[in-house]
């Protein structure tokens, strides 16, 4: 499955990626705010596109003027609540193309294929209290608000996690404003 947007091609990943992959995964600005170690070299993020990247409808995010894989973005396979048939979004943007409006870009593309195509009723996304960037991400896309939890992790002990849920009538709505 291939999803376009105006600056992007999202697409799945292939093994040719790892390159562009490791180019940003290594940024420490980058795997930390999400909950994953820097990759420690190639080798890593050929084995993170097996494992991790490799899940349906997860996407590498290709920037069109320089087509490179700059970032990820799509669904982690973890439903939550009891709206229906959900799932979590998650991403991560190279930091050489922060600022730019390409990530609220993309996961509103994959927002409106998980409502549209994947059948989802509720989309769920979450961030660390501190990582204003993906606050803001979220809010721009439209989420809601559900619930904070401490959870701990190799990075920290009781850190604290704020979840959001945009449920599929609020974003039909939202849309035909
Ligand atoms: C979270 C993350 C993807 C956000 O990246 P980002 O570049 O700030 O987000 P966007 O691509 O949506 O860009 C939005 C910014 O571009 C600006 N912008 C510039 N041109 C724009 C345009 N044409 N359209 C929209 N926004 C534009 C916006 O004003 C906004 O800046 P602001 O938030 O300071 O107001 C990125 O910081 C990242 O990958 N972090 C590390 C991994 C991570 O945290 N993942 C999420 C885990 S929960």
């Amino acid at each position: 499955m291939i999803l376009e947007t105006a600056r992007t091609l999202l697409r799945p990943f292939a093994d040719g990626d790892a390159s562009d992959l490791y180019a940003y995964a290594r940024d420490p600005r980058v795997g930390p705010a999400a909950g994953w170690k820097p990759h420690a070299n190639v080798e890593e993020s050929l084995r993170t596109i097996h494992t991790v990247f490799s899940a349906p409808n997860v996407f590498a995010i290709v920037d069109r003027e320089s087509g490179h894989v700059v970032g990820s973005v799509g669904f982690v396979g973890r439903p939550r609540g009891e709206e229906g048939l959900s799932d979590e979004l998650g991403y991560a943007l190279s930091p050489a193309y922060w600022g730019r409006g390409l990530m609220t870009e993309a996961a509103s593309r994959v927002l409106e294929y998980g409502f549209t195509v994947l059948g989802l009723q509720a989309i769920w996304c979450s961030h660390y209290a501190e990582n204003d960037r993906s606050r803001r991400v979220i809010e721009r896309c439209g989420f809601s608000h559900a619930f904070d939890q401490r959870l701990s992790d190799e990075f920290a002990e009781d850190r604290l996690t704020r979840f959001y849920v945009l449920l599929r009538e609020d974003w039909k709505r939202r849309r035909s404003r």
